[in-house]
């Protein structure tokens, strides 16, 4: 039978003869089938084959207006047409760092670069010098991008996980800086009792603690009531830095974060994605006095590109829009997620799969799985991982794409009937992934 990614599949193997590997992220090999694109509108996208899709990837998280955004093109173009870069000061990077300011409690100050992994690398370097402290916290199964410094616990297999009071950093990659898990502890979240015995332990040796304040990483783990209270305490009492990594909840759980949504101020934050709407951006927003070190204070920062005019051009017309009208933009696109999140868990009701839904509505995570409680990222593994391959499967197979690894992000774009549709279609997916 003819494949209905014949085109895909002859781009794939002829990309494979001079781009690496064939696509320019590892992890976008690891989809079902890795497709080629040749459009996209709001909250749907064509292949090379012609085969439309409701898309729940996101470009892994950015497009959070959708598709084609016509006020984003329109402020992209314009800046398009004026010089690329100037490696020095023009009024774009006021208004967005203004902007960002109001919208986001803990941004005193705020610096750009172009990716989430450069920016957990200046966090890393902004605690170390503020507190003369040598090692940071993270929590297993978090993600902080892919530099020598955080790449730790992320994915590590149960056997090298280690005690849960005390887990093993564990090295994400080969190659890797040999002592860098030297620098690490590795804590469970969601756990405030082990975090307050690990912080003992390291008493004065810890410059900051990090942390997806939702665990999107690891399945979309929401933080139990009052967690993040705890470790803002903890983090206080110990003379840590908290930071909140909100790469991925930034300017979708809320328009100011999830430290507005929780209630919760870190000293610094980290933003990507969304902030962009799609073009090259990221951010880091804090303390004035952990900040301006970058200036004052030794601390050395660099990036060719940071502050662009065609990255701010984006910025500014994303951020204006889902500002507007008291964040409607995102409490739409929540609204529609936690629909479609209630929706998956009907069909598997109906089904008799077992199966827990976990995030808020603009990203989650559907969990094949008999546990009752996802609390940290060991629960995780009890995941049925193939049931989940079929169904990612099967979901593109009926015209629906997640990201690759199961989660599913929702847009400003989607509307009520793209949801309803959705439902149908993953209905039809889990029936065909189950049996
Ligand atoms: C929470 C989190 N932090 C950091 C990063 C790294 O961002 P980037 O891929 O832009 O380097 C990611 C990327 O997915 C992320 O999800």
């Amino acid at each position: 039978m003819k494949s209905k990614w014949e085109r895909s599949e002859a781009m794939l193997a002829r990309s494979r003869k001079s781009l690496a590997g064939g696509v320019s992220s590892p992890f976008r090999a690891k989809a079902p089938v890795p497709l080629f694109f040749q459009d996209g509108k709001g909250a749907h996208l064509w292949d090379v084959d012609g085969n439309e899709y409701i898309d729940y990837q996101l470009a892994w998280g950015p497009m959070i207006l959708g598709y084609s955004n016509p006020n984003i093109a329109a402020r992209v173009r314009e800046a398009a047409g004026k010089p690329l870069s100037y490696g020095s000061q023009h009024e774009l990077e006021i208004v967005v760092a203004e902007k960002i300011q109001s919208m986001v409690p803990c941004a005193e100050r705020v610096a750009f670069t172009s990716s989430g992994s450069e920016t957990i690398q200046l966090a890393h370097r902004l605690a170390r010098a503020f507190t003369g402290r040598p090692l940071i916290l993270k929590f297993e199964g978090h993600y902080h991008g892919w530099m020598d410094g955080a790449l730790h616990s992320y994915k590590p297999r149960e056997e090298e996980t280690g005690p849960l009071e005390r887990p093993c950093a564990v090295a994400g990659s080969r190659g890797q800086v040999a002592n860098s898990v030297e620098n690490v502890v590795v804590s469970p979240w969601n756990r405030l009792d082990l975090l307050r015995d690990i912080l003992g332990r390291h008493e004065g040796e810890i410059a900051a603690i990090f942390l997806e304040p939702v665990l999107c990483n690891s399945g979309c783990l929401m933080p139990e009531p009052g967690y993040l209270q705890g470790v803002r305490e903890l983090a206080a009492r110990h003379g840590c830095l908290l930071v909140f990594d909100e790469v991925i909840t930034g300017f979708r759980i809320n328009p100011g974060g999830a430290q507005k949504h929780f209630g919760v101020t870190p000293d610094l934050a980290t933003f990507g994605k969304a902030v962009g709407g799609g073009v090259p951006l990221s951010v880091i927003a804090g303390r004035a006095d952990i900040m301006e070190q970058m200036f004052h204070g030794g601390v050395v920062f660099g990036g060719t590109f940071n502050g662009n005019p065609l990255s701010l051009a984006g910025a500014a017309a994303c951020l204006e829009e889902l500002d507007k009208d008291g964040g409607a933009a995102l409490r739409h696109a929540n609204r529609m997620g936690e629909a479609l999140m209630e929706g998956i868990r009907e069909h598997a009701r109906r089904l008799g799969i077992a199966l827990r839904v976990t995030g808020f509505g603009a990203a989650f995570y559907p969990h094949f799985t008999e546990l009752e409680r996802l609390r940290d990222y060991r629960d995780t593994l009890a995941d049925d991982r193939e049931m989940l391959q079929r169904f990612l499967r099967a979901a593109l197979e009926e015209g629906v794409q997640l990201v690759p690894d199961g989660r599913l992000y929702v847009s400003a774009a989607h509307t009520g009937e793209d949801i309803a549709e959705t439902v149908t279609r993953l209905g039809r997916a889990l029936e065909r992934a189950a049996g």
